[in-house]
């Protein structure tokens, strides 16, 4: 059914006329036009969708339009602030942490979401925490040196 939804996205307030029983993903891509999140598995088992909602990283594919009601949701699109890159975004790019590029959204936002709950994972933590993100380019080694860099310049206020 059809209904007006109203969420914050990317630090803007949002309001929509949609299926609430759409899948949020396509409704970020298709509806509004952010395309960073993208469609993988489709069954919430590889993290290409990966978005934050309310902070923590979440599949898209796994939620209906209607679950996004009243929630703060961050994607790739938002995360640089007036200009400047997340540190997570500038750690991707100094370890060349991508091929093709399909994971890196999804990747970079499950790894702020796991730095922002725990600023000083060990790296067993930062496996763990990426683990339900798939890189078909195999990129997965120099991803692990972004997060745990990305840490340590969190860690020490250089960004
Ligand atoms: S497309 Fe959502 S987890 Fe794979
Ligand atoms: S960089 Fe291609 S899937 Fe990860």
């Amino acid at each position: 059914m059809t209904q007006t939804i109203q969420f914050t996205l990317n630090g803007s307030p949002v309001s929509i006329d949609v299926d609430e029983e759409r899948t949020l993903l396509w409704v970020l891509r298709d509806d509004l036009s952010l395309t960073g999140a993208k469609f993988g598995c489709g069954e919430g088992l590889c993290g290409a969708c990966t978005i934050l909602l309310d902070g923590e990283a979440v599949p898209s594919c796994q939620l209906t339009a209607g679950y996004a009601a009243g929630k703060k949701i961050t994607t790739i699109e938002g995360l640089e602030q007036d200009g400047r890159l997340h540190t997570v975004q500038k750690a991707f790019i100094k370890y060349d942490a991508l091929q093709c590029g399909f994971c890196t959204p999804g990747m970079i936002l499950r790894a702020v979401a796991l730095l922002s709950a725990n600023p000083e994972p060990s790296s067993d933590q930062i496996l763990s925490a990426m683990d339900g993100n798939l890189c078909r380019c195999g990129a997965h080694v120099r991803i692990i040196q972004a997060v745990q860099t990305a840490s340590e310049a969190m860690k020490g206020g250089r960004s």
